[in-house]
């Protein structure tokens, strides 16, 4: 699903991947674990063009992933993201947030108005239905908890019907116990959707638990590939050369919803986005 061969990324005179290459295949679950400042956000940033690569070449489902208008319209439709801060709109209703996973793909003059078919409606309320929080519906979101947005922020990549999703980070600001269920929900994606699924964790015990291979990144390159029970201390050393007790990663900003690009058009208007 995803081919990413000799993929390069500079800042300036850093290069934060060096000539980077995996293979990940339809509805595989793959964590992708390092320290802070590895490299992580970079490389799931460039498989959707958040980042521009400035080498080498990334495949989505057979497709060259480009950055320009037609890719980047592409890409954005078919690859959802997940943040650790959850990127919802707090004053919108926890319905109207999921409703914007359908933007990508909504005529431009509804998407503009931001006005919803009723099928799209449904759609939405059968993804928060998924993650078990279709009775908060039609709440203000920033009446949820931190885990409860965050199921949200699946509930949205869900309602894309992407053929990715990709997790930065997504449970770093939970507690262990409401982590292992916001992971469970992305586990049931891959496993019941066939949804590819690359997600970014500080936690080792949680790569072990969740994912179905990991990647080791250290200084901008993979240094481990492999099954999670292959994760030993040698391997541990490599990927986190500093020891696991590390720095603790800073705070990541409240990064910028990646706003799809609407497409076609065709359906009647149901729903419109403005909240009291
Ligand atoms: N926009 C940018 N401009 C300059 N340097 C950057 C930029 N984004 C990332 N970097 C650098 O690239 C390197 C990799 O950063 P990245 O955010 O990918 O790390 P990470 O593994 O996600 O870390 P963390 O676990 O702290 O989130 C870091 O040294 C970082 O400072
Ligand atoms: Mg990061």
């Amino acid at each position: 699903m995803i081919e990413i061969r000799n993929l390069t990324k500079r800042y300036g005179d850093f290069v934060a991947l060096h000539d980077v290459s995996l293979s990940v295949a339809k509805g595989e679950f793959v964590v992708i674990l390092g320290a802070s400042g590895a490299g992580k956000s970079t490389l799931l940033r460039c498989i959707n063009h958040l980042a521009e690569p400035s080498g080498g070449e990334i495949r989505v489902d057979g497709e060259l992933s480009r950055g320009d208008r037609a890719g980047l319209r592409k890409v954005r439709r078919d690859v959802a993201m997940i943040f650790q801060h959850y990127n919802v709109v707090p004053r919108l209703s926890v319905l109207k947030n999921v409703l914007t996973g359908r933007l990508g793909s909504m005529p431009a003059l509804m998407s503009w108005f931001q006005l919803f078919p009723r099928e799209d409606i449904d759609a939405a309320r059968e993804c928060l239905h998924r993650v078990e929080l279709e009775h908060k519906a039609d709440v203000r979101t920033d009446t949820l908890s931190g885990g409860q947005k965050q199921r949200v922020g699946i509930a949205r990549a869900l309602a894309q019907h992407p053929k990715v999703i990709l997790a930065d980070e997504p449970v770093a600001s939970l507690d262990p116990k409401t982590s292992r269920k916001v992971l469970r929900y992305l586990q049931q994606a891959s496993r019941d959707s066939g949804i590819t699924v690359i997600c970014n964790l500080h936690q080792v015990d949680y790569a072990r638990e969740f994912g179905q291979r990991v990647i080791g990144v250290a200084g901008g390159r993979i240094v481990f590939e492999g099954r999670p029970d292959e994760l030993t201390d040698e391997v541990l050393q490599r990927i986190y050369p500093g020891g696991l007790e590390g720095p603790t990663p800073p705070e990541a900003p409240a990064a910028s919803v990646a706003v799809p690009t609407p497409v076609a058009a065709h359906a009647a208007p149901q729903l419109a986005l403005e909240q009291p």
